[in-house]
């Protein structure tokens, strides 16, 4: 029975209660997207791994609730701990249970630190902090499963490669500069890793696997039956090895796509040393990791995005491509697909260029991490990228006549402009700003240190306050920058496919 509870405390009372039942729809929300993109992530441990996972999602909202309501409450200050699990739940996305496993355990503490030092219980008629101190329990049990069957079943690919990549590291001759490394001798072959940067560095591609050079540019009227010497032959050896595949090409051909070219895990297409275009259709990445795409070109890919990564897809770089007079877009990046970069393409005459998550109700989007680096985008309409959810660094750019805009967001995606160079056309402002007509005033949108040119504005949106430097949030994060005023002519000599003399010229240039 309640005794002598004043209005006051009635009224919050109700409010604590409407603000439980918007949680509690919020989390259904959630876990319904979260474990539908889920599913197919880690195919390699068995059933009750699914369970497990299903689990630890369901826990880890059921923590989020709880530890809101006690902020909500003001009873115990636990807004440092609400803040970690998000993190906690991109490195379980990613499949780093131990990371996982470790940041719930400190999480553990210091909310048992916190109620022994709170005396004061709450009247409500559920304790909140015993709440979200159940669900880690059970969050935790889930984990150091997971963490066990992990161990058990996959033989880490990383592994295979980690040899290349410390001989790299060592030699001093290699300068990860993040444009001009890819075309020097110590990233030559499958050395190339070594120079991939920001959230998709780590990627090997298929440095581990087999070499395959593609030798025809035909391709089979019947994607299941591909013959041998074609680019389809080729991206079905990466499923038949453990280590992947490594494409290379004979010689510089124009290959015509049938269909849909569907990319596997551990893959790279390596155009360097000649001159390929793709056209007719565009590559997919569903539900795969650890893919990389250098140096080609892909045109008229027909109706669809010219590449499309989805579905929980992770760790994939995309560098050095050249695109451009297609209806839709470059690279779209959605439905849980994290640890992405997308650097020194060149991407001119295009309506839509990068839609990093596509749409608003996606939430498991808030997983998603992209970098956009040294790009030249020349003459487009818009999504430059346009940002949902995640956050988006976009670093080191040379934006040239915008018509629409050039940087959007919209539901609490996180953007950083940082160092980019905007050289307006006839549209001058940089994001989707309308005075107080936007429709979305969730996203954060910061500029710092870009230089506008010609009388670009740049519109910050900071209604929930700014962002931090990049570094700051993910301490083991690096990408090498130029001043703004040496950016353009690097961008505009060393984007795109580079071969034949414009490979010399970017060579040759500061
Ligand atoms: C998953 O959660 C359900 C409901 O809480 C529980 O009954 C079940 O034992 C859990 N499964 C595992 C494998 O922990
Ligand atoms: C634990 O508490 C420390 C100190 O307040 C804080 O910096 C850290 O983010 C917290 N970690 C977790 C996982 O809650
Ligand atoms: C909180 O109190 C309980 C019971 O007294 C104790 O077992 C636990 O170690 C305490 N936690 C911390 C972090 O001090
Ligand atoms: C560094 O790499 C280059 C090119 O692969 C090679 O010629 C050179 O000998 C290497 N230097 C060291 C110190 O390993
Ligand atoms: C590369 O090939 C395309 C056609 O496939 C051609 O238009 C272009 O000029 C070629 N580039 C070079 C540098 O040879
Ligand atoms: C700017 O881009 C538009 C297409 O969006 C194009 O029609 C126009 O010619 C471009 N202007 C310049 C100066 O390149
Ligand atoms: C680099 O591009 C600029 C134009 O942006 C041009 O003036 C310069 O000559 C180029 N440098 C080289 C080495 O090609």
């Amino acid at each position: 029975m309640i005794r002598g509870i004043s209005e006051d405390k009635m009224k919050g009372k109700k409010r604590d209660r409407d603000s439980r039942i918007s949680m509690v729809l919020v989390l259904v929300f959630f876990y319904h997207f979260t474990v539908t993109s889920l599913q197919a992530i880690n195919g390699s441990c068995d059933s009750i791994s699914n369970v497990l996972k299903e689990n630890f999602t369901t826990n880890l909202y059921g923590i989020e609730v709880g530890l809101k309501m006690l902020v909500q409450q003001e009873l115990t200050d636990v807004s440092q701990e609400l803040d970690e699990v998000p993190k906690i739940m991109h490195s379980f996305l990613s499949s780093k249970y131990v990371e996982a496993g470790s940041s719930l355990n400190t999480l553990i503490e210091n909310l048992s630190l916190q109620i022994n030092l709170t005396n004061s219980k709450p009247e409500a008629t559920i304790d909140f902090s015993e709440h979200a101190m159940e669900q880690a329990k059970e969050a935790q049990s889930s984990i150091q499963q997971l963490i066990q069957c992990k161990e058990n079943t996959i033989t880490d690919h990383k592994q295979l490669f980690q040899p290349l990549e410390s001989s790299g590291e060592k030699n001093d001759s290699c300068l990860v500069d993040g444009t001009k490394c890819q075309y020097l001798a110590c990233a030559q072959g499958n050395k190339l890793p070594i120079c991939a940067i920001g959230f998709g560095s780590g990627v090997t591609g298929g440095a581990a696997g087999v070499n395959y050079i593609v030798t025809r540019s035909d391709d089979a009227d019947d994607p299941k039956n591909p013959t041998p010497g074609t680019i389809r032959f080729a991206i079905d050896l990466a499923g038949k090895n453990k280590g992947g595949v490594w494409i290379t090409f004979k010689e510089s051909m124009e290959i015509e796509l049938k269909s849909k070219l569907w990319i596997n895990s551990h893959t790279t297409i390596d155009g360097r040393g000649v001159n390929v275009t793709i056209t007719g259709n565009g590559l997919v990445l569903r539900t795969v990791e650890n893919v990389i795409l250098h140096n080609f070109e892909i045109v008229s890919a027909g109706n669809t995005d010219a590449i499309h990564v989805f579905d929980g897809t992770q760790n994939v770089w995309i560098d050095h491509l050249t695109s451009r007079d297609a209806k839709s877009g470059l690279v779209t990046v959605i439905q849980g697909s994290t640890d992405v970069t997308i650097s020194n393409c060149y991407l001119s005459n295009q309506d839509y260029i990068m839609l990093l998550g596509a749409s608003d109700q996606d939430t498991v989007d808030q997983v998603l991490r992209v970098t956009v680096y040294r790009n030249l985008f020349e003459s487009s309409t818009q999504r430059m990228p346009h940002c949902r959810w995640g956050y988006c660094h976009v670093v080191n750019n040379y934006y040239k006549n915008w018509s629409y805009y050039a940087i959007g967001a919209r539901v609490h995606a996180r953007v950083l402009s940082e160092l980019n160079v905007f050289e307006a056309g006839s549209h001058l402002e940089v994001t989707p700003w309308y005075n107080q007509f936007n429709s979305d005033l969730t996203p954060t949108i910061v500029s710092s240190k870009d230089l506008f040119l010609k009388g670009a504005t740049f519109h910050e949106f900071m209604k929930y306050g700014t962002l931090r430097a990049t570094q700051d949030d993910y301490p083991a994060y690096k990408v090498p920058t130029v001043a703004t005023n040496s950016l353009a002519s690097l961008v505009s000599n060393c984007s795109g496919v580079l071969f034949g003399s414009k490979l010399d010229d970017c060579l040759a240039s500061q």
